[in-house]
C-alpha cells in the first residue's frame, strides 16, 4: 500500500557545489569508511538533484562502494531527477518517512537533509527528526541543517538514534567580520532560541566578542584568527571539540547540550 509522503513541497532553492562544507564533514564521518557498502539518503534535493549528485561523488573517494537515494516530496522534481539515475544513485517520491526502497533493501547509514526543515514551523522539527532516526541503521547519522545561498555560511546539527549530538558552524574566512551573522543560518530547532538568556545567544555572543578580541592576528590570516577564537572558547569552558586542522578551515562542532 503507497502511504502519503510526510511533510510539504517547498521551494526547491538549491545551487551547485553549496553544500561543499557539510559534505567535508560528513566524508569525515567513520561510519562511510567502516560499513562495506553504506547508504546515504538525501532527504529534499531540491529543484535539481545536483548537489546529491555531488554528495555521492564525494563520498565515493572515501568508499567507491557507497550508494545514495534522493528523496523529495515534489513528484516533479523527482521525475525530472530520474534522468541522472545510476546503478549506484537513485531518486524516489517521500518525505520524513523516507520510502523502503526496492532499489536499496539496506540500513541507512547517514540522511543528510540540508535546508529541508527552515521553511517549516519549529514546532514540527520533533516529529520529522524523530520520523528519520527511525529509519537509521546501526551507528547511522543524521546531518540537519542550514546554509545561505552560495554555502558560505552553514549550520547543522548531528543526530544519532538517541537524539542531538552536536552543532556545527562552518564559515568562509575570508571577509568575514562577524561570525554571529550565521544566525542568520541556525537550524530551524535553534532560530527562535537565539534570544538573550538561552545557551545558542550566549554562545554566538561569545563567539564575536573573543573574535574581536583576536583582530589583530587578522594580519597573519583568517584561520590563525578563528583558531585562537576556538581556543578562546574552550577556555571559556565551552565544549568544542579540539579539531585544529577544522578550525583552520572556519568550521567547529560544540557539543549539543551546551547549546540547546
Ligand atoms: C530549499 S530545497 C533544498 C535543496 C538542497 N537540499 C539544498 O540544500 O540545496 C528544499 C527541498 O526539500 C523538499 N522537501 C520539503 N519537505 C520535504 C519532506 N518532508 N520530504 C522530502 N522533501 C521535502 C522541498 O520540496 C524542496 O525541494
Amino acid at each position: 500500500m503507497l502511504r502519503k509522503p510526510v511533510g510539504v513541497i517547498t521551494r526547491g532553492t538549491t545551487n551547485p557545489n553549496r553544500l561543499r562544507r557539510v559534505d567535508r564533514f560528513i566524508c569525515n564521518q567513520a561510519i562511510l569508511r567502516q560499513i562495506d557498502q553504506p547508504l546515504i539518503v538525501d532527504l529534499g534535493f531540491g529543484a535539481n538533484p545536483t548537489t546529491s549528485i555531488e554528495l555521492l561523488e564525494r563520498v565515493k573517494r572515501i568508499n567507491p562502494k557507497a550508494q545514495l537515494l534522493g528523496v523529495e516530496i515534489d513528484p516533479e522534481r523527482v521525475a525530472r531527477a530520474k534522468t541522472f539515475e545510476t546503478e549506484d544513485l537513485r531518486f524516489e517520491l517521500g518525505g520524513f518517512e523516507i520510502p523502503e526502497t526496492a532499489t536499496f533493501q539496506k540500513p541507512i547509514s547517514l540522511i543528510r537533509a540540508m535546508n529541508v526543515l527552515r521553511q517549516y514551523d519549529q514546532s514540527e522539527v520533533a516529529a520529522s527528526w524523530s520520523l528519520m532516526q527511525k529509519r537509521l541503521g546501526p551507528g547511522g547519522l543524521i546531518v540537519e541543517g542550514t546554509c545561505d545561498e552560495i554555502g558560505r555560511l552553514s549550520s547543522w546539527i548531528t543526530l544519532d538514534k538517541d537524539g542531538p549530538q552536536s552543532l556545527t558552524l562552518s564559515f568562509r574566512l575570508l571577509g568575514l567580520s562577524q561570525p554571529a551573522k550565521i544566525a542568520e543560518r541556525l537550524p530551524k530547532v535553534l532560530i527562535h532560541r537565539n534570544t538573550n538568556g538561552n545557551a545558542i545567544h550566549d554562545f554566538l555572543e561569545q563567539l564575536d566578542k573573543i573574535w574581536q578580541t583576536n583582530s589583530a592576528l587578522s594580519v597573519f590570516s583568517p584561520a590563525q584568527r578563528f583558531t585562537a577564537s576556538c581556543q578562546g572558547l574552550i577556555q571559556a569552558g565551552w565544549p568544542i571539540a579540539r579539531e585544529p586542522k577544522r578550525w583552520r578551515l572556519g568550521e567547529l562542532t560544540v557539543a549539543w547540550e551546551a547549546v540547546c
